[in-house]
């Protein structure tokens, strides 16, 4: 007997979508079968990278014309190689912020424990919560993260930086004269006490002043900035601070310190340390950035990012002389076991690199 033609298409597109499904449910059945270890890594992430689309993210994605935003594709592609990963998480804190469990049993940098009081105080002034209309309102953002590093020189990237939705600096990084480079728009600038900017005309008049908390001072020293108190002492930072941001307070947030706690014990895999602030378990605030972007937008670049040893000379930092040779060891960061994780990454095509100095010859 004859099938009509689209009978025909229907049975053939079943078994394609049941080959599919049966792809897809053994990948998932071997994670937790007795092989997990081969195939996955100690921080959980798939051994195998590269950049291929796997079955499922080539349905949604495959179609779309080139350059179109994907919805989705960052937290679906982080998914496809790190299982565990759970994509919702607020960027800033929010009235609600006690209850996200994750962040109520740590300290400060890992938590909110303990600093309730400060943080409700803060929230009940700066009255905003999220990235303002605009941007709440996409159904798809792209972002970039600008790391400062000197490979960011003389590249000409400004105008393709400047044509992501959300563009996010870090402390002092100036735009200002650099804007050939670095490009000109600041949707946020994410800092702490002693990272953030000091002289008061240099802030952009547009960005979202957004603290990362790093110590409980930092909290202290943020009501000081909104409350436009004189600070008197600053006993605790390792260096000078700013003394005024000039900001209003709708325009400042805090960071949602999960990510702060989900790069160092999860994804970088620092040492636990019970929880508290120790050697080599506290992420650069880049690391930071890209965990809250793979949470928050629908694509992720960065730009700056990576140090190359080799070159001794080349400048560390984009917009000042001192050399790459001036780099010290961190007793905070582990800025090796922090690589590893940026290279899953970018060799995923998770995140995409502008300037290719995560990794740099080879990947
Ligand atoms: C793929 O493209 C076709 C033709 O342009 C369109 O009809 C279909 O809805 C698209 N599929 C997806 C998943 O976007
Ligand atoms: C960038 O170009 C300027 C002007 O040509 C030059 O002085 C500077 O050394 C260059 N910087 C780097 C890092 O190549
Ligand atoms: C960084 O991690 C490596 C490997 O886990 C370890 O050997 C090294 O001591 C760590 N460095 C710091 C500064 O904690
Ligand atoms: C570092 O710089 C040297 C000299 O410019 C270059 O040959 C090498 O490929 C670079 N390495 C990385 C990892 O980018």
């Amino acid at each position: 007997m004859r099938m009509k033609p689209s009978r025909n298409i229907l049975l053939g597109l079943c078994s394609v979508l049941a080959l599919g499904f049966l792809y897809y449910s053994s990948g998932r059945i071997s994670l937790r079968g007795w092989n997990h270890k081969s195939l996955y890594d100690k921080q959980g992430f798939l051994v195998k990278l590269d950049t291929s689309l796997p079955l499922e993210l080539m349905y949604k994605y495959g179609n779309l014309s080139e350059g179109a935003c994907k919805p989705g594709y960052a937290s679906a592609k982080m998914t496809a190689i790190y299982p565990k990963f759970a994509q919702l998480q607020p960027m800033f804190l929010d009235p609600n912020y006690k209850r996200y469990s994750k962040i109520c049993d740590y300290s400060p940098p890992f938590g909110v424990k303990s600093q309730e009081k400060i943080i409700d105080i803060l929230l009940s002034a700066t009255k905003s919560y999220s990235l303002g209309e605009d941007l709440d309102n996409m159904n798809c953002k792209t972002c970039i993260i600008m790391g400062n590093g000197g490979i960011l020189a003389n590249k000409s990237l400004g105008q393709r930086i400047n044509e992501f939705d959300v563009v996010i600096r870090l402390n002092e990084a100036p735009v200002k004269g650099f804007e050939k480079d670095v490009g000109s728009k600041t949707t946020m600038r994410i800092t702490y006490p002693e990272g953030a900017i000091q002289k008061t005309d240099r802030y952009e008049t547009d960005s979202l002043f957004v603290l990362s908390a790093f110590k409980a001072l930092d909290l202290k020293w943020l009501r000081h900035m909104v409350f436009n108190q004189r600070l008197r002492s600053t006993d605790g930072f390792w260096k000078s601070v700013a003394k005024h941001v000039p900001r209003d307070p709708n325009d400042i947030r805090i960071l949602n310190p999960f990510f702060i706690q989900e790069a160092s014990f999860k994804l970088i895999g620092l040492p636990h340390n019970n929880g508290q602030m120790g050697r080599g378990n506290i992420p650069t605030l880049g690391a930071v950035a890209i965990t809250m972007a793979l949470h928050n937008c629908d694509e992720v670049a960065v730009a700056g990012f990576g140090y190359n040893m080799s070159t001794p000379h080349a400048p560390l930092h984009y917009y000042e002389k001192i050399r790459m040779s001036a780099i010290k060891e961190s007793w905070t960061h582990n800025i090796s076991r922090e690589k590893e994780f940026l290279i899953k990454l970018v060799k995923a095509g998770v995140i995409q690199d502008l300037t290719n100095g995560i990794c740099g010859a080879g990947c």
